[in-house]
């Protein structure tokens, strides 16, 4: 669902080549050739990212901002660079806006642990919405606890959709936080999040856009989102697991305390007392992931080479074709039919245990997510224990929506 320029200047992606950079995508498993649809799950890793990780530990090992020597300098060089491609990725005014964290969860967990838990007080109320991963509701439960803040959520409307007039009666004088989800990965919904950000200024609200699943499918502008901070992981936009990003508005991420203490986030240290580096050193405590950095760069070349625009058109395509197919097979019903949707397509199949339609697609050959994906609630809401979920990257062609599309049809077969 990238807003492509236009179908007649958006360059058609040549698939089957850009399937050759991903060494994994040659490989069988259990004797057939590997659909990997498990991508929102974890996206695969092109030769560039591999190379980057395996050269930087073969050739340019060392630690960062503590040597005076040369492999140190260089590793710091790459190290910072990586930063400053981050910020132009995300369009960030500066790459001090930056912090390397561990994955969204942590980049969430930091603003609930850092910013929320030191400013909120009994009675504020944050809001979150129905359809958020664990990781954008665990950490607002364990602040609210902390902090006696209330949680509120946001409803859905049967085709998955936010319930935006619910939103608006949800926010509230005492609404402090607003922490969303871009981009489902449990339904594919995209979320408005750049108009529910302009309704939280409009009320000094401090926003949170949850991007695990939006920064590998979806341009992503944190100045025209005009969010406070967004999160996103680097095992999802082709790079290592291990690495993630916090985007933090320059002005919030000053005024913010550190949440873990060690080396490289101080500025002096006493035995009695310390002072703090500036962000986003001061959010950076210990050795970070810095092999996993540097692949993150090569992965965030590696999409910008073969373009966001191209990516996002092709992904539209080879969704709305999934859509189509897998919604003739006989007994399937798709759960999250939001009108703005990417990369993701949940279904149930009558009569069938998702757990069993994954082990005869796993037979296949095809790897899908048979589970609440981490999305408890959104299954609750659909009074569904589990759902089966193809999830799309640009490298997914027609002929594997068709493979999969044969598989439910064995999974009717073997289950009628
Ligand atoms: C929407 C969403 N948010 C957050 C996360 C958590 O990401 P990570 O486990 O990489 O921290 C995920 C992972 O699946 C996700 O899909």
């Amino acid at each position: 669902m990238i807003a492509a320029p236009s179908a007649v200047t958006t360059p058609a992606l040549d698939v089957e080549r850009l399937r050759e950079d991903f060494p994994i995508l040659g490989r069988h498993v259990r004797g057939k050739p590997l659909v990997y649809l498990d991508n929102a799950a974890t996206s695969q890793k092109p030769r560039s990212v591999i190379e980057a990780v395996s050269r930087f530990y073969g050739a340019e090992n060392a630690n960062i901002h503590r040597g005076v020597h040369y492999l140190s300098e260089r590793a710091t060089l790459a190290y910072d660079g990586v930063r400053e491609r981050v910020a132009r990725f995300l369009n960030a005014t500066s790459p001090a806006e930056i912090v390397f964290t561990r994955g969204t969860t942590e980049g969430i967990n930091l603003v609930a642990q850092s910013r929320a838990r030191t400013t909120l007080k009994p009675g504020d109320e944050i809001l979150i919405t129905g359809m958020e991963h664990h990781s954008n509701i665990v950490p607002w439960q364990l602040v609210a606890a902390q902090t006696g803040a209330v949680i509120h959520a946001v409803p859905l409307t049967d085709a998955g959709e936010l319930d935006l007039a619910a939103f608006d009666r949800l926010l509230t004088d005492r609404t402090r936080v607003l922490a969303v989800v871009h981009l489902s990965n449990a339904l594919g919904t995209i979320n408005p999040v750049r108009w529910m950000i302009s309704r939280a200024r409009e009320r000094g609200i401090v926003t949170l856009v949850d991007g695990a699943q939006s920064a590998p499918h979806l341009p992503v502008d944190v100045q025209a989102l005009d969010c406070d901070f967004f999160a996103f992981s680097g095992h999802k936009v082709f790079g290592p697991t291990g690495v993630g990003v916090l985007y933090g508005r320059a002005s919030l991420l000053a005024a913010m305390p550190p949440w873990q203490g060690g080396g490289d986030m101080i500025e002096t240290v006493t035995l009695e007392r310390s002072t703090w580096a500036a962000p986003p050193a001061r959010f950076e405590a210990g050795t970070p992931m810095i092999a996993q950095v540097i692949g993150l760069g090569a992965a965030l070349e590696y999409v910008e080479s073969v373009g966001r625009a191209a990516i996002g058109a092709w992904e539209e395509e080879l969704l709305a074709y999934a859509t189509e197919r897998v919604a003739e097979v006989e007994g399937v019903r798709l759960i999250g039919t939001a009108r703005e949707k990417a990369s993701v397509l949940s279904f149930v199949v009558e009569g069938v245990h998702p757990h069993d339609v994954g082990a005869v697609l796993d037979d296949e050959g095809v790897a899908v997510r048979a589970g609440h994906h981490c999305a408890q609630p959104v299954m609750q809401r659909f009074g569904v224990p589990a759902t089966v979920r193809a999830s799309f990257a640009f490298y997914n062609t027609r002929a594997e929506v068709d493979t999969l599309v044969r598989g439910l049809r064995r999974v009717r077969s073997v289950f009628a």
